[in-house]
């Protein structure tokens, strides 16, 4: 089974609060995504492989770890995930980004596919899954679904807020794949919406309702 790391920080906590307020201004929200995506992702990426290398200081020649690959893809869940790509660029500017474009049925809640676009080697990079909502789960194990089709072994989920029904369907479909994600909620109101969560985070992101 894999693992849920929530994140416990005053930091990123006292972020995410500032998120969930309603009266929070798009600019704000979108801010405040890109700050906690970074936080973030020190964590997600804490177990990545070293090498020694040997380097030559001002004072004398040391050998020091340095990453062993740089080879690391963000794919962003269209559109709220795309959120919490700048973020993560600015700690790993070498990633490559691929999208992939999923709506939920708005009746029945199920992840409807209109995008793929990812880097050709994408099956041997560390591929980070990234949306801020994980409510039924559908997109996330629909987009790892798709990520597994195209070769990808090494796949981690990184949420904002996460609804235990979410957590439990990923887990049951990829029982490979870790979650990272910032708060795990109460559960889902009739139309699916995490509760209290923050509202739909691809609107506020983008200002569009
Ligand atoms: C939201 C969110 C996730 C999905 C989560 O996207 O960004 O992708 O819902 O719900 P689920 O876990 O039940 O699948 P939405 O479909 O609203 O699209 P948008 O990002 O374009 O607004
Ligand atoms: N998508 C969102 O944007 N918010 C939710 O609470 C659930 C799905």
């Amino acid at each position: 089974m894999s693992e849920v790391h929530v994140f416990d920080h005053p930091l990123i906590s006292d972020k995410l609060t500032r998120m969930r307020r309603v009266d929070t201004s798009s600019q704000d929200f979108r801010l405040l995504l890109k700050e906690i995506s970074l936080l973030m992702g020190y964590e997600v990426t804490r177990d990545f492989a070293t090498k020694e290398v040997t380097v030559e200081t001002p004072i004398c020649e040391g050998q020091f770890p340095e990453l062993k690959d740089r080879l690391v893809t963000i794919v962003p869940i269209l559109r709220a995930g795309v959120g919490m790509v700048d973020g993560l660029l600015e700690l790993m500017p070498y990633a490559r980004v691929g999208h992939i474009g999923l709506y939920r049925d708005e009746e029945t809640h199920q992840p409807v596919e209109y995008y793929c676009k990812m880097p050709q080697d994408v099956a041997e990079s560390t591929v980070l899954v990234v949306d801020p909502m994980l409510a039924t789960g559908g997109s996330a194990v629909d987009a790892i679904v798709k990520m597994k089709e195209r070769g990808c072994a090494n796949i981690r989920l990184m949420n904002l807020v996460a609804a235990p029904e979410g957590v439990r369907a990923v887990q049951e479909a990829h029982p490979d794949v870790d979650i990272y994600v910032a708060a795990v909620d109460e559960g889902l109101n009739e139309k699916a919406y995490i509760v209290p969560g923050l509202g739909d985070a691809g609107d506020r992101i983008f200002g569009t309702k």
